[in-house]
């Protein structure tokens, strides 16, 4: 398999693995009253975003241009595929800002509903985002 490919692979999967964990994690650290439960929780949490999540993401998005720029493809799929992984980074983004509301008011309500929301939302848009590229259907 092609080394860009394989990076691609790799990336994206670190990335989507850490997508689908995010919510549930970040759900798990609301209305704790243990202090060092809360600690060690959000400190778990800020790590799986900080150093496996992002960086995930930029790799996955960067080998996915660079596999795009070396073979030109300009295609119907491509351009819906790109219109998801969109989504995908958006919900990342989201799951940044629930992490700082987790971290600064874990006991304010709507935080579990925001991730039951979200987790709901990553499995569509990584579904989408599998069967456009996979499928080609356009
Ligand atoms: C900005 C982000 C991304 C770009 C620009 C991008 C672009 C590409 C390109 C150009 C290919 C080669 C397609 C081919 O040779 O037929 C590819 C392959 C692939 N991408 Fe991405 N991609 C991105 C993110 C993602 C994400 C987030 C996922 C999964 C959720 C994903 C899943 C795949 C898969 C499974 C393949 C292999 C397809 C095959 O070999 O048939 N990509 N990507």
């Amino acid at each position: 398999m092609p080394l860009l490919k394989l990076l691609h692979f790799a990336a994206l999967l670190c990335w989507c693995g850490a997508l689908l964990y995010l919510p549930a994690l970040i759900a798990g650290g609301a209305k704790r009253s243990d202090d060092i439960f809360e600690r060690n929780h959000a400190q778990l949490t800020r790590m799986v975003f900080t150093l496996i999540a992002t960086p995930a993401a930029l790799i996955a998005i960067g080998s996915g241009t660079a596999l795009f720029l070396r073979d030109g493809i300009i295609e119907g799929w491509l351009v819906m595929k790109l219109t998801a992984v969109a989504g995908m980074a958006m919900c990342h983004a989201f799951c940044g800002a629930l992490l700082v509301r987790m971290e600064s008011q874990p006991e304010r309500g709507g935080l579990t509903v925001s991730c039951l929301a979200v987790g709901a939302l990553i499995p569509l848009l990584i579904s989408a985002t599998l069967w456009l590229v996979l499928a080609k259907p356009f």
